[in-house]
């Protein structure tokens, strides 16, 4: 596999050179492009000699081989370690002032990067909102871990072990969407935690989308805040959570790990993954139920489709019936959404009732979606029923306090 290993000016760099070494032995044809600070870490020589492959940072050397897009459209996976802020501010522009710029933009290629930073700098809100940009790409963050950093202080920034850092780019390059757990941050001036410490919650979000060919898929309208704002609420009474998310059109929130998936399998494969450590599941994500039966490796053409044409759907798995069914932790709760057009509030009430019972579910929070109704809108309202079908209230308001008021009825006190 030909892999780009870009290297940004930290001190991390010097780790730099193991991740190359790996990637070496392993078998890989790697091409090093540092940043011009990245060379005040380490030098050229050594990592022509342990890439054996020439090193250029220069965009204007190689000009005739038109090197500068070169690099990435022939790369079949990019990891940048370490990615310091700056370098991180700069890919979720899609700044391209130097080769390692214009390798990233010009490449398809799955893109890895392991930050390392002081952890004022990783915490700051700028980079958190550059870091969920880059998650939101599809961009696969490894670590950074917590520990001595340079200097005399000590926390979240590190950058991860090259070890992990191969892993987890070869895991990238082989199913390119593999999904990846995201570690959070420690979040700064955090509320105090009260009634979920101790708690691990597993949460769904956004919607999922199934690939007809490589540019279309079927989506719906799901912006994943309502997920995104129970996360934030669990994760400010003191728990642990993992939020399981498929394209969201927020800011992924801090202080929660987060596991990027795209289509309905692989968020039931996630969900399996993480639903046996946790004692609280909600799934709020809207999960596509059918997908087109086949995909198609090329873009489908009109000249070839003609006019109309047909496209078989075969169904999803449904993600919540089975962990319902399968229940991997002992008294674990598991909490469904349902999202219904019907306007008649008692028959939306029956139609939870027989969700719920389907379902298997403890509790099911029920929201009524139409057109300009809900989805990707800030206001909501919901009602929440219990495994009976019995009615436990309903709440109404933004979604932070939508969500709040959800956690209030679904976890025990
Ligand atoms: N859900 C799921 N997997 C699916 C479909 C839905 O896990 N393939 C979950 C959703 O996350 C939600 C609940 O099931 O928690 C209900 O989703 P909803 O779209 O309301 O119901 P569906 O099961 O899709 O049924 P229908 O569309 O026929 O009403």
């Amino acid at each position: 596999m030909r892999v780009v290993v870009g290297i940004s000016g930290g001190i991390a760099a010097y780790k730099a050179v193991n991740v190359v070494r790996a990637l070496v032995l392993g078998g890989h044809d790697v091409h090093v492009v540092p940043t011009a600070a990245a060379l005040r870490f380490v030098g050229r020589p050594t990592l022509e000699a342990i890439s054996r492959n020439p090193v250029e940072t220069d965009l204007y050397e190689g000009v005739a081989e038109v090197r500068h897009v070169a690099l990435g459209q022939s790369a079949d996976l990019i990891v940048i370690a370490p990615a310091t802020a700056n370098t991180l501010a700069k890919l979720a522009t899609g700044l391209a002032d130097d080769l390692l710029g214009t390798t990233v933009l010009a490449s398809r290629a799955p893109l890895v990067v392991a930050p390392a930073m002081h952890t004022e700098m990783w915490e700051n809100p700028a980079t958190r909102a550059n870091v969920a940009t880059l998650v939101g790409r599809g961009v696969v963050v490894v670590g950074p871990g917590s520990g001595r950093l340079t200097g005399h202080d000590v926390g979240a920034g590190r950058m991860a072990e090259p070890g992990d850092i191969v892993a987890a780019a070869l895991g990238a390059a082989t199913t390119a969407d593999v999904p990846t757990r995201t570690a959070a941050p420690p979040l700064r001036g955090a509320p105090v935690p009260d009634g979920m410490v101790g708690t691990r919650v597993l949460i769904t979000a956004g919607g999922t989308r199934e690939p007809l060919d490589p540019v279309r898929f079927l989506g719906n309208a799901s912006s994943g805040r309502q997920g995104v704002a129970l996360a934030e609420a669990a994760r400010d009474r003191g728990a642990e959570v993992v939020l399981v998310a498929a394209h969201l059109e927020v800011p992924v929130p801090a202080g929660v790990d987060v596991v990027q998936v795209a289509t309905a399998q692989q968020m039931l494969e996630a969900v399996r993954r993480e639903a046996a450590a946790a004692d609280l599941v909600i799934m709020a994500a809207a999960v596509a139920d059918w997908r087109p039966a086949a995909v198609a490796d090329g873009k489908l053409k009109k000249r070839d489709l003609g006019e109309t044409f047909a496209v078989e759907l075969v169904r999803t798995p449904d993600v919540l019936a089975t962990i319902a069914a399968e229940r991997p932790r002992a008294g674990q709760i598991i909490v469904g959404f349902a999202a219904e057009t019907e306007p008649d509030h008692e028959r939306l009430l029956a139609l939870g009732r027989d969700k719920i019972a389907a379902k298997r579910a403890d509790f099911l929070v029920l929201n009524e979606v139409g057109h300009d109704l809900v989805f990707g809108r800030q206001e909501t309202a919901v009602t929440v029923l219990d495994r009976t079908g019995d009615v436990l209230g309903s709440a109404g308001g933004d979604k932070r306090s939508v969500a709040d008021a959800i956690l209030d009825f679904v976890v025990p006190v």
